[in-house]
């Protein structure tokens, strides 16, 4: 067999190999948006802007800290780990978009040389002025524009910087205000802090979203035990690869819902080759990927890309699009596992260890 390929399609945009540098700090110069591209990435997400000062001014007063599996401080290097988790405050580019467009036009020259694809992200705080900007980011020639209204710090930032945006019919109105204002692609990024993220994919998809990002990190909350105040003084958006399970269900759960004709992108948990894998096989077309760049630098990118390459080799696919959705197209719903008799052990058989006493007296399945 040949190299596989790695190319994925996502509407009627390209992309060389699913592995996407995420918004975020690796993203905020033309610099690390260069070296993403450099690393080999299949596309690059500006770092969100919006008009909002407020938002700007966050960025003041940004914080970061990787915490290993006990919630320790630990090297922002390769040496975190997989486990580790990032919990962080970050605010939003703080150049005027005029400037910023000059630094995007520049670099979007750069990625169509290297067959890489730019999108300008942003967040929304007021719709006129997020209408205006997007008109903006069409005219000067940019190919995508993703909005993010996922900002984990929108319950927390300053009223009006930030929209972490819950409502159905409101995530509909942003999607549809952009759509009329751009005929660019468009994505939506979306929270996974509701449990209605399917009502918000479809209300996007029916807004005219062409594709569409599950899902934003989450708010948390971490004690220092020394200090004993809270690990960066306040609440911080946190992620990990304990994340990966929860956003894989809602990529699971979106493909179930809405098929293959919607084009989903994971985020939220990848912090490997492998782990890219997964999020297809639920679902997703291609990931993006933030807090693994920010501790590993941007050769993780080129690291992710070449472990999904060799997956593929390993599995016998002559292609990455052959894995998007197979896991959930093949789940099973509970009744099913039951009646198929698939699974089905008693957790005395799972562990290999005998019932206590007092466990004997009652049937697992009568407590639950
Ligand atoms: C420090 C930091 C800043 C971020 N800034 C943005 C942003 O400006 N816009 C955006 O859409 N997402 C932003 N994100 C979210 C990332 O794009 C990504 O979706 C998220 O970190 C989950 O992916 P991960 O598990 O690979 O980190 C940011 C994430 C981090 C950690």
């Amino acid at each position: 067999m040949g190299e596989p390929d790695l190319s994925v399609s996502i509407g009627s945009l390209r992309l060389k190999n699913p592995v996407i540098c995420a918004s975020g700090e690796p993203t905020m110069t033309a610099g690390g948006m260069r070296a993403a591209i450099d690393a080999g990435a299949g596309a690059v997400i500006a770092k969100s802007t919006n008009e909002s000062e407020a938002a700007a001014r966050q960025l003041e007063v940004a914080d970061y800290v990787l915490l290993d599996e006990r919630w320790q401080p630990t090297a922002w290097d390769e040496s975190a780990g997989p486990g580790a988790s990032l919990l962080c405050r970050s605010g939003l580019v703080q150049v005027s978009l005029d400037e910023w467009l000059d630094t995007l036009v520049a670099v979007d020259r750069y990625a169509r040389s290297a067959e890489c694809l730019l999108a300008a992200s942003l967040i929304v705080a007021d719709l006129d002025a997020t209408a205006s900007m997007a008109r903006k980011i069409e005219q000067a020639g940019l190919r995508w524009l993703e909005i993010n209204i996922s900002a984990p710090h929108g319950d927390e930032a300053a009223a009006g910087a930030i929209t972490l945006e819950r409502d159905a019919a409101r995530v509909g109105e942003i999607t549809r205000r952009v759509r009329e204002a751009v005929s660019i692609p468009l994505s939506i990024k979306l929270t996974g802090q509701t449990d209605n993220v399917l009502a918000l994919v479809g209300a996007a998809r029916a807004a005219g979203a062409d594709a569409v990002i599950l899902t934003g990190r989450f708010l948390g909350f971490v004690p220092d035990l020394e200090t004993r105040r809270p690990v960066l003084g306040t609440f911080g958006a946190m992620g990990g690869g304990w994340a990966l399970p929860l956003t894989l269900r809602w990529i699971a759960k979106a493909r179930q819902r809405f098929g293959a004709e919607l084009p989903l992108i994971g985020t939220n948990g990848a912090r490997s080759g492998e782990d890219v894998a997964r999020f297809m096989l639920a679902g997703a077309r291609a990931v993006q990927l933030c807090s693994v760049v920010m501790s590993e630098g941007y050769a993780a990118l080129s690291r992710c890309e070449r472990e999904l390459r060799e997956y593929l080799r390993r599995q016998g696919l002559a292609s990455a699009e052959r894995l998007i959705g197979e896991a959930a197209d093949a789940a099973l719903t509970y009744a099913d596992a039951q009646r198929s008799g698939s699974g089905g052990r008693r957790w005395e058989a799972v562990t290999g260890q005998r019932p206590s006493r007092r466990r004997t007296r009652t049937r697992y399945s009568d407590e639950l």
